[in-house]
């Protein structure tokens, strides 16, 4: 497989990039594919859970590498980007909230695809949408730039909502479709919280599977 560039962003907290990146890395590498996580989020979270997971299992191998960036200038970053381009299968880049940083800048213009986790809330909405005008300025200002963008609906509740949230949902998924792709939902669940960066459990792979078969097919189209 040719090498893709992958970024989660969303300039909202606790939407699940993080969560989402480690699931898709531990994903893929359950189905056998190249795959390593650039983190560049200030908190380190993946960084940090790597850390823990290697102490707790220190006579299992790494199944992928986790890698850490602290984002400076664009320059640094470009560099980074293009040592990612020559890196064989999936590169995976967790970031921070802050997407106006200009040292974030060339992690969206070089990257294959932005995978953007949003929940239907008020203010998750609002600042998902501002996200995205962050990303149409980029297109605007890099005519190169070619990242295609998935959303991700997750968190979500199990029970159905009621009439104005199902309409409220629908009316939010109509206008990121505009933008790009909307993949199917992964729910709110606890074997979500209980992650690690060394396996991925059969109850975490149902959770997310619909999801990211969506992403994958369409990457290798
Ligand atoms: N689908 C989910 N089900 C349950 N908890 C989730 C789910 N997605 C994320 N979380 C939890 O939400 C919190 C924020 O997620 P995180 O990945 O750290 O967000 P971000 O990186 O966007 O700030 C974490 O406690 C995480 O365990
Ligand atoms: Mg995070």
């Amino acid at each position: 497989m040719k090498n893709k560039k992958i970024v989660f962003a969303n300039q909202k907290g606790g939407v699940g990039k993080s969560t989402l990146c480690i699931l898709f890395a531990n994903y893929l590498a359950w189905k056998k594919q190249d795959v390593c996580i650039i983190d560049t989020d200030l908190q380190k979270t993946i960084m940090m859970q790597r850390k823990k997971d290697c102490e707790l299992y220190p006579d299992t191998d790494e199944p992928y590498n986790v890698q850490d960036f602290d984002v400076a200038d664009p320059e640094t970053m470009q560099q980074l980007m293009d040592s990612a381009s020559q890196t064989e299968g999936y590169v995976l880049f967790d970031s921070p909230g802050n997407v106006s940083e200009d040292g974030l800048v060339p992690m969206f213009t070089n990257a294959d695809y932005i995978i953007c986790p949003y929940e239907y809330e008020e203010k998750t909405l609002d600042s998902t949408g501002m996200f995205v005008q962050v990303i149409n300025a980029l297109r605007k200002l890099t005519p190169e730039m070619q990242a295609k963008l998935f959303f991700v609906p997750n968190r979500i509740d199990v029970r159905i909502g009621t009439t104005d949230e199902l309409k409220m949902w629908k009316q939010t998924d109509a206008i990121f479709k505009q933008l790009g792709a909307v993949t199917p939902r992964i729910t709110a669940r606890a074997a979500l919280k209980r992650i690690n960066t060394f396996e991925i459990t059969p109850s975490q792979r149902d959770a997310v599977r619909p999801a990211f078969e969506f992403i994958i097919r369409r990457i290798k189209e």
